[in-house]
C-alpha cells in the first residue's frame, strides 16, 4: 500500500475530486493548511536585507491506495489540480506498512478497497 498525500489549490479540490471520484478512488481525509513552496520574498529591515515566508491556504488530500491504485489515483490529482501557475502543489506517495478496516479487522489492500452498500431488503 501507499499513501498519497497530495497539497493542491483549494479552488481545484471539487475538480480533483471528481476525477479522483471517476477513477473508483474514494477513500480520502481532506484538511486545510497553510503552507509556502520554497520561494523566499526579501524584504528591508533597518539592519539590512532579511526574508519573510508567506503561507497560503492549500488543501491536504491523503489516499490510502492498493498498489494497482497508485498511479491513477496520482495521474487523476494531476490532471485536475494543475493550471500551470506556479503554486499549483506537491503529491508525495509514502510507503505504508499497515492498514487495518477497524470494523472487520480487514488488513492491507482488502482495508483499503471499498465495500459496496449492504442491499436494502
Ligand atoms: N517540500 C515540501 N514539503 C511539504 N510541503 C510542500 C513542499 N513544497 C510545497 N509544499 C506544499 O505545497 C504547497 C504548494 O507548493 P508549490 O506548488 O508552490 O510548490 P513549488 O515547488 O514552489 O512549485 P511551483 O514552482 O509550481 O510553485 C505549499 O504551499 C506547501 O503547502
Ligand atoms: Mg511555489
Amino acid at each position: 500500500m501507499k499513501l498519497v498525500t497530495a497539497i493542491v489549490r483549494p479552488e481545484r479540490l471539487s475538480d480533483v475530486l471528481e476525477a479522483l471520484f471517476r477513477a473508483q478512488v474514494t477513500g480520502l481525509s481532506i484538511s486545510r493548511v497553510q503552507g509556502h513552496g520554497g520561494e523566499l520574498e526579501a524584504v528591508e529591515t533597518y539592519r539590512g536585507t532579511t526574508v519573510k515566508m508567506e503561507l497560503v491556504e492549500k488543501v491536504r488530500l491523503e489516499i490510502g491506495v492498493s498498489e494497482p491504485f497508485v498511479d491513477v489515483t496520482v495521474a487523476a490529482i494531476v490532471g485536475a489540480a494543475r493550471t500551470g501557475e506556479v503554486g499549483d502543489g506537491k503529491i508525495f506517495v509514502l510507503p505504508v506498512e499497515r492498514v487495518v478496516r477497524i470494523r472487520t479487522g480487514e488488513t492491507d489492500a482488502d482495508a483499503v478497497t471499498p465495500i459496496a452498500p449492504a442491499r436494502v431488503p
